[in-house]
């Protein structure tokens, strides 16, 4: 069972505005764009096809929740192709929760040398913050409840969904 948070038009709209943003940020720069799998992946194909520059993609699985809660320990399962080193990295996200996840992120990536390092995400938990990260860019602002679709899951599913809904749990 789940609750319409933000629906498929509300969800197109904003990330175009990102993309747009970004766009102007970072027109004529050596730019990767980085993809947290899994969950960032359906906002990363849409969001880097509105992109108006040339740019390479790159991407790095972590792992963290199990169900509704969060672990702890942020677990790297697949990681980057890319040579970062002078690069500007755009760090591409689904949600923003603990912060755990972006931090240990940051803190890997600066090893590597980028020119610049900045964070995008569909969802800003800003309410569940435990480690105080930069986001600077993100499409919509969430609350404290569990949410799924648009490539966020509970426990694997959902991500299909072309909305972001709040999860009420199983039927
Ligand atoms: P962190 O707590 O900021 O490290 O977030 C870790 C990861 O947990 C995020 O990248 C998501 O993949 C996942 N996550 C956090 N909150 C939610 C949620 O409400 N729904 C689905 N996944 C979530
Ligand atoms: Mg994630």
């Amino acid at each position: 069972m789940v609750k319409i948070l933000f629906s498929k038009d509300d969800i197109e709209k904003r990330v175009s505005e990102i993309a747009a943003q970004i766009s102007r940020d970072f027109k004529g720069k050596d730019v990767v764009m980085v993809a947290v799998l899994r969950g960032s992946f359906v906002f990363f194909a849409d969001l880097i096809r509105m992109l108006d520059f040339d740019f390479s993609v790159d991407f790095i699985s972590l792992s963290s929740y199990i169900g509704t809660f969060s672990q702890g320990d942020v677990k790297k399962i697949y990681g980057l192709q890319e040579n970062l080193s002078g690069k500007d990295v755009i760090i591409v996200e689904d949600i923003v929760d603990t912060g755990r996840t972006l931090d240990f992120l940051f803190k890997e990536f600066s090893f590597k040398n980028p020119r610049s390092l900045s964070a995008c995400a569909l969802l800003n938990k800003k309410c569940a913050r435990i480690i105080d990260v930069p986001v600077k860019y993100f499409c919509f602002e969430t609350g404290n409840d569990f949410v799924v679709g648009y490539g966020l899951d509970y426990n694997g599913l959902y991500r299909g969904l072309p909305y972001i809904a709040k999860f009420l749990g199983k039927k």
